[in-house]
Order: C-alpha cells, then sequence, then structure tokens
C-alpha cells in the first residue's frame, strides 16, 4: 500500500517537473453507416501537459473532403452525406510540447444488395440452343450470389466472380423453360433479379391452372336459361370442365369455352356448379351457386263442399313454388269474408258454424317474390 502510494506520488512530480506527451482515445473506434448518412468520431485526450493540439488526417493520406467538418476545439470530426470515397481510416494526433501521440478510427459504408441480370429478358431461346444469364451486384458488406429457378430451392451451378454470377443454360425442351432468380444477400438485405426463358415455339413457364368465376352466386326463375362464365388462366393452357356437385349436369345445358349455359332452368338445377381448369400441372376449382326460384302454383283439396248449416268447414290451399309464400282467401263477388271466418297462415280457411249465407265461391290467392297464383272452391250449404 505504502509503495503504491509512493510512486504515485513520485509519477506525479515527474510529471509536473517534465511533463508528459498526449494520451489520447477516439469514440467510436469504428463505425458502419449507410450511404447519405452522417457520422461523427470523439477525439479525448485522456492525459498530458497542455496546451494539446489535435488534427485529424486521413490514413491514405488524401485530403479530408469537403463533406468533412471539425468541431471548434479539433476534437469533434463530422461526415455528413457519406460518400463512398469517405470509407476508411481517420487519425487523431494529439501534440504538445513533450511529443505527439495518435489514434485511428475507421468508417465503412454499408450498402444493402443490388442487383442486375442481363440479359432483361423475356428471351426467346430455341431448343438446343444456350444462353448466359449474367447477375451483378453491389452492395457493402459484399453480398453472396445465387441463381434458382423459380419454384425450386434448388442452387443452380454458376461461374462466379466477387461481384457476378453467370449462368450457363441449355434449353433442351420445354422443360428448361421458365423464371431464373438471381438473389444477392447481406447481412443489409436481400435483392433479387428475374429474367424469363422461353423456349421458342413451345411453352413458355410453367404456371399452375387457376380457375375463377365472374358470379359466385347466381339467382334465376324457372324457365330462363343461365349462363356461367369460368375464366381458367395457366401454361401450357388448363382445358375448362363444368360438373354440378351430387349431381349430372341437367341435360340441356351447352359448354362453350370456358362457359356454361343452362336452358329453361327448373328448381331442381338449383345447387353448386364447379369449373375445373386443368393441365398437366394440377387442376383448380371455382365454385358457383344456382338459386332458381319459382312462382307459386296453388290448389284446393276439395274443388266443392256441400255442407249443413251449423256445420264447421275446413278449406285448405296448398301451393309449391319458392319460398316463403303468402295465402289470402276472399269471397268471389262479395267484398268481405263471412262473418265468423278465420284464416291462418298455412292456408287454412275455417268457419265453425256455417249459415246458409256462406255459400258461394270462394278464393284462394298464393304470393312469393316472383309471382302469384289462385285456385277456386265451391261452397253450398243446404239445410
Ligand atoms: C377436377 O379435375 C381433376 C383432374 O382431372 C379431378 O381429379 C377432380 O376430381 C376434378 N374435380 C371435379 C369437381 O370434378
Amino acid at each position: 500500500m505504502k509503495v503504491q502510494t509512493a510512486a504515485l506520488v513520485l509519477s506525479a512530480v515527474l510529471h509536473t517537473v517534465w511533463g508528459q506527451s498526449p494520451v489520447v482515445s477516439v469514440q467510436p473506434r469504428t463505425a458502419a453507416v449507410k450511404l447519405g448518412e452522417t457520422v461523427s468520431f470523439h477525439c479525448r485526450v485522456t492525459s498530458g501537459s497542455q496546451p494539446v493540439q489535435l488534427e485529424w488526417k486521413r490514413t491514405n493520406n488524401q485530403p479530408l473532403g469537403d463533406n468533412v467538418k471539425l468541431g471548434p476545439d479539433g476534437a469533434v470530426l463530422t461526415i455528413t452525406n457519406v460518400r463512398l470515397r469517405n470509407q476508411g481510416g481517420y487519425r487523431c494526433i494529439a501534440t504538445n510540447a513533450q511529443g505527439k501521440e495518435t489514434t485511428t478510427a475507421s468508417l465503412t459504408i454499408r450498402q444493402p444488395p443490388k442487383v442486375r441480370v442481363t440479359p432483361s429478358g423475356p428471351l426467346s431461346v430455341r431448343a438446343g440452343e444456350s444462353v448466359t444469364l449474367e447477375c451483378s451486384v453491389t452492395g457493402k458488406p459484399r453480398p453472396s450470389i445465387s441463381w434458382t429457378k423459380q419454384g425450386s430451392d434448388t442452387e443452380l451451378v454458376s461461374t462466379t466472380t466477387e461481384t457476378t454470377a453467370s449462368l450457363q443454360v441449355t434449353v433442351m425442351s420445354a422443360e428448361d423453360a421458365g423464371i431464373f432468380v438471381c438473389r444477392a444477400q447481406s447481412r443489409e438485405g436481400l435483392a433479387e433479379g428475374r429474367v424469363e426463358l422461353r423456349v421458342e415455339g413451345g411453352a413458355s413457364a410453367r404456371v399452375f391452372p387457376q380457375a375463377s368465376v365472374t358470379e359466385t352466386d347466381l339467382t334465376a326463375v324457372e324457365g330462363q336459361s343461365v349462363t356461367m362464365h369460368c375464366h381458367a388462366t395457366g401454361s401450357p393452357t388448363p382445358v375448362v370442365s363444368w360438373s354440378k356437385l351430387r349431381a349430372p349436369l341437367p341435360w340441356q345445358h351447352k359448354v362453350n369455352g370456358g362457359s356454361l349455359t343452362l336452358n329453361n332452368v327448373g328448381r331442381q338445377d338449383s345447387g353448386q356448379y364447379i369449373c375445373n381448369a386443368t393441365s398437366a400441372l394440377g387442376f383448380s376449382e371455382a365454385y358457383v351457386q344456382l338459386e332458381v326460384d319459382s312462382p307459386p302454383y296453388a290448389t284446393t283439396l276439395t274443388e266443392e263442399t256441400v255442407a249443413r248449416p251449423g256445420d264447421a268447414l275446413r278449406l285448405q290451399c296448398l301451393a309449391h313454388g319458392s319460398h316463403p309464400i303468402r295465402f289470402r282467401w276472399t269471397r268471389v263477388g262479395r267484398a268481405s269474408m263471412s262473418p265468423g271466418a278465420e284464416t291462418t297462415k298455412d292456408g287454412l280457411l275455417k268457419i265453425a258454424k256455417l249459415k246458409l249465407t256462406d255459400s258461394g265461391t270462394y278464393k284462394c290467392v298464393a304470393t312469393n317474390h316472383v309471382g302469384s297464383s289462385e285456385v277456386l272452391t265451391k261452397v253450398t250449404v243446404r239445410a
């Protein structure tokens, strides 16, 4: 303890007597910035006899550049709007009467990868020919480069330099056509360039079939014609076929290109229709829901009823057609129904005790959103 204290005192004395050359450090020691950004390095004198003079120099002995500014006491070096040529080392030099001391900071530029593919394509190549696709990349740090074919993860063998990758493709058949992708990747990002290669006179890139319909829900009225359109894309061109879910297509149908026409539709034609686009690559389905509406057709269980005064009367009106169906009973030639008559929603007419005056013709009208239909029934009350 005593020895250390003595040493400290001694060194302080020596410094005072003979002075000390400066000790400097720089913060940060390294910096990595993107083009256009601003960066500063701070040079600090940690000890040494004053006065200390600070000075900055490039380690490559080039001038600092016009976008480099020094702080008032020379301690802070600031580079605004960083350019490629600002990359490199910066030396901070501290000088006093006793000597000189330097410390170095270094600046690296970060650049996300960029990719350029030549020729740009789409390229048409005859079977048997070959073509060279060149991919050049830029970026800092230097990105890795690879070629793949779209739809596959397998890296293709290419000839590479630090900044290029050349891919030679020999086209033997339509299978060799497709989209070729050059990918450049570094920790600053990922960039891709692509070029389409087609086989002349043959199929181009292979594209999975895709079926789509213009309308997914259709409504028609009985007796009308209905046309459904299906659009299919893909390469090779898919073949379109139509079917009906859990049933054969109606016999009065016609297929024309991607369209299905049903003539004189009936209620039984309601349901789901399926457009199927199929190619060698697979198939894709699209669905159309068809609802066929029909107007009501009304009937009664009895055309004519003969009863005695005091009997009970029950008349049921029935109808088929699209639901919901409303029923309405009236008396033909009379402004109002018989007093004591009662009707229900489902088409029943009830008269608890018939009178002679209840004789006459009754009418049931059945209505839905498409149309209406009526039926007459005769009631005769005889004593
Ligand atoms: C569509 O076509 C494919 C291939 O022919 C077949 O496997 C599939 O069952 C078809 N779908 C319908 C709904 O018919």
